[in-house]
């Protein structure tokens, strides 16, 4: 398998930034333990501060055929970007949602997520093991459609 790892804004900030909501590992931390925790899989990390950057990932992905599922956290991007939204719909590639924190325990505005209904799943409230059920998610997805 070949999957994108794509993060949003603010998220490049992680370790650093408010570490007793998001955790102490840093976002280069995360990506190398998915990577160490799945040597099958070949991975493409991607992170963006800015909208328009993560839809053309996405597209280039879509395009290319490069991978075969991509795992988001899209940070604040989730609770208002359209843009991202649509962007997931326009594409055929699996798109799983993962957040570290539990959105659903947090302030009311993050209780709502315009790419869940586009997404194929959601996964919220794990710290960085979010993002390894997201691999072990799309893997399951993967396994389903070639069965
Ligand atoms: C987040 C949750 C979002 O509400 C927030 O804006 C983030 C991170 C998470 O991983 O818990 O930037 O997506």
């Amino acid at each position: 398998h070949s999957f994108l790892v794509l993060n949003g804004p603010n998220l490049s900030r992680l370790g650093k930034r408010e570490p007793e909501i998001y955790g102490c590992l840093g976002l280069d931390d995360i990506n190398r333990g998915l990577a160490d925790a799945f040597p099958d899989i070949t991975f493409e990390f991607y992170q963006s501060e800015y909208e328009g950057a993560l839809l053309e990932k996405l597209f280039e992905c879509e395009d290319k055929g490069s991978v075969d599922g991509i795992i988001l956290n899209a940070g604040a991007f989730t609770h208002y970007s359209v843009a991202l939204r649509d962007a997931i719909s326009a594409i055929r590639i699996p798109v799983i949602e993962v957040h570290l924190s539990n959105i659903y325990a947090r302030e009311e505005f993050r209780r709502h997520s315009v790419i869940s209904e586009v997404c194929a799943g959601v996964i919220s409230g794990f710290g960085s093991l979010s993002y390894h059920l997201g691999v072990q998610a799309l893997m399951a997805k993967a396994a389903e459609k070639s069965s």
